[in-house]
């Protein structure tokens, strides 16, 4: 995920500047750059890769005195993880630094290039700066530009910009992506994208809103509302402990990435989902020319999520799709023929196994696709066509924002691919797009919620083991739900099928045995319901999750009513991952570092 930086004072602006790209770092990122105008003159440096590169480039560089400055981590979502892709971007006279992704950049940079603007990079945000600049010319103050150019711009941000026009300013914009500004006694000001990089430096903070721009100089703070109204600061302490910043006040990374899902969610369906059709500007078009089968490969999560593409695939785009486990995959002797699209799916991009099975895929000449969160991972560079899922990074080893944007981007993939092969009318493809927009806000995680299976989790930290139960699409749930409460609780548990429980596993039925039962009300309701109630008969201790009163379970989550299965899905995995979240938390585990487990395992 990006990061921002900004200072305005007479401290070493560079050192402040990467210090506080330094306390970003976990945030994952794969270019950095700092721009700071001093005595009317730029200084600007951009390098790929870890810190120690930017610092390295910028080792005989000085500020000493007044300086206005900005820095960033980016974390590539258009373009590579290039210098040129790198922030602060560069107009003539100006430089800007932007979190999160300008929707109708496509549109503002058509018109921009027509006006004779050259670009140089392939970010959204590069028309940030370009558009500021061309409404400079006409506006009375830099002020008047920037507040317009806002106003210009769709989709979420976090903006700062700093120009040669006003020299001692740092202009901001905040709409959906989090930013926040400090003071301290030294009329100074430092702004961040996150608590960190400012503690230390100051002792109050605000915490803009969405919709807030204005300005800053030594003496002044101007904020206004998006409705053009100014507002007051409100300051609060910043808090001294930066791990529990890092963790946004949440109790592990695991938690804070769980309910980060409704913001990454609207991060991977952004530019992605059209009116009535999926985009994906990174596929071409004639990928899925001569395809007649998807081959889906993966470990662990990345599985589980593969497995949910291929409901959806023969579902909607009505195309033959088989599943591999990746470590199995390369020591059989596998058929490949050429007219299979060979897809991997991956977190990390680095998974040994996977990693392998995209190699003999290549070998035997197939077409293949990665579906990624890390752009420049070896998957990355290896496949022929690339998704990213855009989670940013993902610090819990137990995966969960990476398995919920997978499952996103391959909803999102099989209506692509039905339009492309007509397999469903252009009525339902819109239906379903419609849903998709509803993702975001069905993965909200209440406090009514959360609290209510906080207090069922004490019932559930002990017996002989669990079973997670679904039909069709919620089985890879199912499954996935029960590598997360293993991983994280070292309780036994698997993920089954809920009919083919009587075909051997119900004999392990006891109330010692927990059932955690997905009852999604809009896909074969009633047959799971069947199957729940044969364990409950022989005495299972049954959770269920739905959004159907059951009155044959002995503990009941209720989720809210959905418009459609898939809806239901995103609920239920918030349910699923708040459980064994709670349940580890009861047993004093480390949530975020389990024993045993790696994040990326490189190794076979
Ligand atoms: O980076 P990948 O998605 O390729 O990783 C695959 C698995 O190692 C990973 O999903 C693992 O199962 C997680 N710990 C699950 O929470």
């Amino acid at each position: 995920m990006c990061g921002i930086v900004g200072y305005l004072g007479e401290k070493n602006s560079k050192k402040i500047l990467l210090d506080g790209l330094k306390e970003l770092e976990y945030r994952g990122y794969d270019s950095a750059g700092i721009a700071v105008l001093q005595n009317g003159e730029f200084s600007n440096y951009k390098a790929v890769g870890k810190l120690v590169n930017l610092e390295e480039k910028t080792k005989n560089y000085e500020t000493k005195g007044f300086a206005v400055g900005i820095g960033h981590t980016r974390w590539a979502t258009h373009g590579k993880p290039t210098e040129l892709n790198a922030h602060p971007h560069l107009g003539e006279s100006s430089y800007v630094v932007h979190n999160g992704i300008i929707e109708n950049y496509a549109e503002l940079k058509k018109e921009l290039i027509n006006n004779g603007t050259v670009f140089l990079s392939q970010t959204d945000t590069e028309v940030i700066v370009h558009q500021f600049e061309k409404n400079l010319q006409t506006a009375q103050t830099a002020f008047d530009a920037f507040s317009q150019t806002i106003s210009e711009l769709d989709g979420a941000y976090a903006v700062l910009l700093v120009t040669a026009s006003e020299p001692d300013t740092i202009f901001f914009a905040k709409h959906g992506s989090p930013m926040l500004v400090g003071v301290n006694d030294e009329n100074e000001k430092y702004f961040a994208s996150s608590d960190t990089p400012l503690i230390g430096h100051c002792t109050n903070v605000n915490y803009f809103e969405d919709g807030d721009f204005g300005y800053v100089t030594s003496d002044e703070m101007m904020i206004m509302a998006q409705d053009g109204t100014k507002k007051e600061a409100i300051f609060s302490k910043l808090t001294q402990n930066k791990l529990s910043a890092q963790k946004d006040g949440y109790r592990f990374f695991m938690e804070k990435e769980i309910y980060e899902q409704s913001d990454v969610i609207a991060d991977t369906l952004m530019g992605r989902v059209g009116d009535e059709e999926i985009i994906f500007d990174e596929l071409d078009s004639n990928l899925f020319d001569g395809i007649n089968e998807i081959k889906l490969c993966a470990c662990g999560t990345s599985y589980h999520a593969a497995m949910s593409a291929s409901y959806l695939f023969e579902r909607y785009s009505k195309i033959k799709t088989s599943l591999e486990i990746a470590s199995e995959f390369r020591y059989r002797s596998p058929i490949m023929s050429k007219d299979t699209l060979f897809v991997v799916i991956s977190q990390s991009g680095e998974t040994a196994d996977t990693l392998e099975t995209l190699k003999m895929a290549k070998n035997a000449g197939l077409k293949t696709l990665v579906i990624c969160n890390v752009d420049n991972s070896s998957m990355v560079r290896l496949a022929d066509a690339c998704i990213l899922t855009r989670a940013g990074i993902e610090k819990g080893v137990a995966s969960t924002k990476a398995f919920a944007t997978q499952v996103t981007v391959f909803w999102m993939m099989s209506l692509y691919i039905a339009k492309l092969r007509k397999s469903i009318s252009d009525a339902d493809i819109s239906k379903q797009v419609s849903l998709l927009r509803e993702i975001p806000t069905h993965v909200k995680v209440s406090d009514e919620m959360h609290e209510r299976i906080k207090r069922l989790s004490k019932r559930y930290l002990h017996g002989h083991g669990f079973f997670f139960i679904g039909r069709d699409i919620f089985y890879p749930l199912a499954l996935e739900g029960a590598l997360k409460l293993k991983e994280i609780s070292y309780l036994h548990a698997e993920g089954y099928p809920s009919g083919e429980m009587k075909h051997g596993p119900i004999a392990l039925a006891d109330p010692e045995l927990f059932t955690i039962a997905l009852l999604p009300e809009h896909l074969h309701y009633e047959k799971s319901k069947s199957n729940v109630e044969e364990l409950s008969a022989r005495d299972s201790t049954i959770c269920a999750i739905s959004s159907r009163e059951f009155d044959k379970a002995d503990d009941f989550i209720k989720i809210p009513t959905c418009k459609d299965y898939m809806l239901e899905f995103f609920e239920m995995m918030i349910v699923v991952q708040i459980l064994s979240l709670e349940i580890s938390i009861r047993l004093g585990n480390d949530v975020d570092m389990p024993r045993n487990l790696a994040k990326s395992v490189t190794v076979e």
